[in-house]
């Protein structure tokens, strides 16, 4: 899980490799580094940290070369581990795990060789160099075959100038023609405004020499078609916030509106239609905050269509032999549309007969060429780390879905109310969480809780403030809270009560009296009036009126809203915590 980007033409390379890395730190910024081909050899610059710890390395003269923004699996987040590595003259950079790399080092080191690094990286220049007979291209692909697991690409050679051979297997990779400068990204961002990209497809390599050749996984050159990418692509910017993640939020409205606007037409196209008809289960695949967006679909799609279904985390589903009933429909749920584990479950749940309908945030993802259906999410690009308008925009995605299955199935359905603008109010008066930090600024541990669809929104809620505030916390159903957890409430423990569904209100009040009653600060987040000016409540957003089923999409607000809050006065970088990656492109 990286970013990878490489330059080879008549400019400078190392600003356009520089640049190109900027953009690609949503894979992760653990360390990063360049290599740029210079008239004396190939030389390597690295950081522990962000990109801009590169700037040092932008004038760098040469006019080829490569570059890498990482994100730790095998070795500590060190500058002796970040990329490119180099052996005997071979520089590479590379994205994804090698899953045997323990025993080709093994065999290095019994023929001699040394390592600098504890990468699985590292081992890859090793073989590629051990078969170089004064042909780069046909070394990687040798030096390829050896290799289990997934990677992305991109080696030069100190003995071939002006030369980069791609490679991938399981990771992204695309290859550009720009005028006469030829570039390689892990992804589209990096090239924002380029004209002419390809994708590498799966086992194939390109040659950068001048011109882009194609090759097959035995190297016969192919052709390929240049794949169209959409517009929305562009590099954003944070235009006039302080930080990507509350711009992000500030466009929850719009998200969703637009998101409405495309789950209308897509869901009314006849073959998806027909699928529907004949569909008895769900399994709703995601990670992270699309597993959220998931289980809250689960409540609402069980509740309304009174059709069996389950969410499920797709790295756990993966390994677990599911069950696949005929006439299962898989949902694939992710922002990114390139997230392993969910790419992996939903790979399995189609080949055990599920049809498979991807919501996505991407359109040119893995995930939506894998669907037989996709059903976009129009959030427009996400920067922050912590999805915030796209949990917003995949839960409209994802109840459309619903409406359309109740369709299908001969239920009774009310229409589905256009939320955007209760948003909007919600965001307006979720402004006032910002009183709430005191509590949980120097808290130990925050406790979210709720019944039904609130609990839902509590799970996405405590993730939110645990990823990019680092305070531990708990998504919790109000009624477990008396089986153990209310043990980690002590004097001004802060607890936020989500409470939004009427029949199960009073409920969940049980559970705030409770941990009111051994000193717990609670906070509400509710569509009841009456239950915010209770004693036991410090403080509340009150949202607009909502279905209780629906509420997520709102109640949700306040919760992104105080995470973003707690982060910054914790002093943390809200857009881009510690140890994470936007974009999770290895199991
Ligand atoms: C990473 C991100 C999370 C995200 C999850 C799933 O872990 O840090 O914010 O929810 O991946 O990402 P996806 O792109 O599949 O929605």
């Amino acid at each position: 899980m990286c970013g990878i980007v490489g330059y080879t033409g008549k400019g400078n390379a190392a600003p356009a490799l520089i640049d190109g890395l900027y953009r690609l730190e949503y894979r992760g910024y653990d360390s990063a580094g360049i290599a740029v081909e210079g008239e004396n050899g190939i030389q390597i610059v690295k950081r522990a940290g962000r990109v801009k710890g590169l700037e040092c390395a932008r004038g760098l003269e040469g006019h080829a070369g490569i570059g890498h923004t990482r994100w730790a699996t095998h070795g500590a987040p060190t500058e002796r581990n970040a990329h490119p590595h180099a052996y005997h003259g071979i520089v590479l950079v590379h994205n994804g795990i090698i899953e045997n790399a323990y025993t080709l080092r093994e065999g290095c080191l019994a023929r001699g060789e040394t390592f600098v690094s504890d990468t699985d990286s590292e081992v890859i220049a090793h073989l590629i160099a051990a078969e170089y007979r004064g042909n780069l291209l046909e070394a990687v692909r040798a030096g390829c075959e050896k290799l289990k697991g997934s990677y992305a690409l991109a080696v030069m050679c100190e003995k071939e100038r002006g030369k980069i051979v791609c490679a991938r297997k399981r990771s992204p990779l695309i290859v550009a023609r720009s005028g006469e400068n030829l570039l390689v990204a892990s992804d589209l961002p990096a090239l924002a405004g380029e004209a002419e990209a390809y994708a590498l497809g799966e086992g194939e390599f390109a040659l950068l020499d001048g011109d882009i050749t194609f090759y097959d996984a035995s190297l016969s050159p192919i052709q390929k078609v240049r794949t169209e990418f959409d517009a929305s692509t562009e590099l954003a910017d944070r235009g006039g916030y302080p930080h990507f993640m509350r711009k992000e939020m500030a466009e929850i409205p719009a998200a969703m509106r637009r998101t409405r606007e495309e789950a209308e037409k897509t869901l009314s196209l006849s073959p998806l239609y027909e699928v529907l008809c004949q569909t008895e289960y769900i399994q709703i695949l995601g990670c992270g905050t699309a597993y959220h967006a998931g289980l809250c679909a689960k409540t609402f799609l069980e509740a309304t269509c009174r059709l069996p279904s389950e969410a499920c985390v797709a790295s756990e589903y993966r390994y677990r032999d599911p069950i696949v009933p005929s006439n299962t429909l898989a949902v694939a749920v992710s922002q990114s549309g390139e997230t392993a584990d969910t790419i992996a479950a939903a790979e399995l749940a189609k080949e055990r007969g599920a049809r498979l309908v991807a919501v996505t945030n991407s359109p040119d993802s893995s995930l939506n060429r894998m669907a037989d259906f996709v059903l976009p999410t129009r959030a427009g690009r996400e920067v922050a780390v912590a999805a915030t308008k796209s949990f917003n925009a995949q839960l409209v995605a994802l109840y459309h879905l619903s409406e359309a299955l109740a369709r299908a199935k001969g239920k009774p359905f009310s229409p589905l109310p256009d939320l955007s603008a209760a948003a909007e109010e919600t965001l307006l008066r979720s402004e006032r969480v910002e009183n709430w930090i005191k509590s949980f600024q120097n808290a130990r541990t925050a406790l979210f809780i709720g019944r039904g669809a609130d609990f839902c929104a509590a799970l996405e809620g405590s993730l939110k403030l645990k990823e990019i505030s680092y305070l531990p916390s708990e998504g919790y159903p109000a009624g477990e809270l008396k089986h153990g957890t209310l043990a980690l409430i002590e004097d001004g423990t802060p607890v936020v009560a989500v409470l939004t569904c009427a029949r199960l209100a009073e409920k969940t009040m049980n559970a705030v009296h409770e941990a009111y009653a051994r000193g717990a600060h609670v906070f509400l987040v509710t569509t009841f009036l009456e239950y915010a000016g209770r004693e036991a409540v410090r403080d509340a957003v009150l949202l607009p009126p909502c279905d209780g089923l629906l509420s997520p999409v709102l109640s949700v607000i306040p919760l992104q809203m105080l995470a973003y809050f707690v982060s910054v006065a914790r002093g943390a970088d809200p857009d881009k915590p510690r140890n994470l990656a936007k974009s999770v492109t290895v199991e």
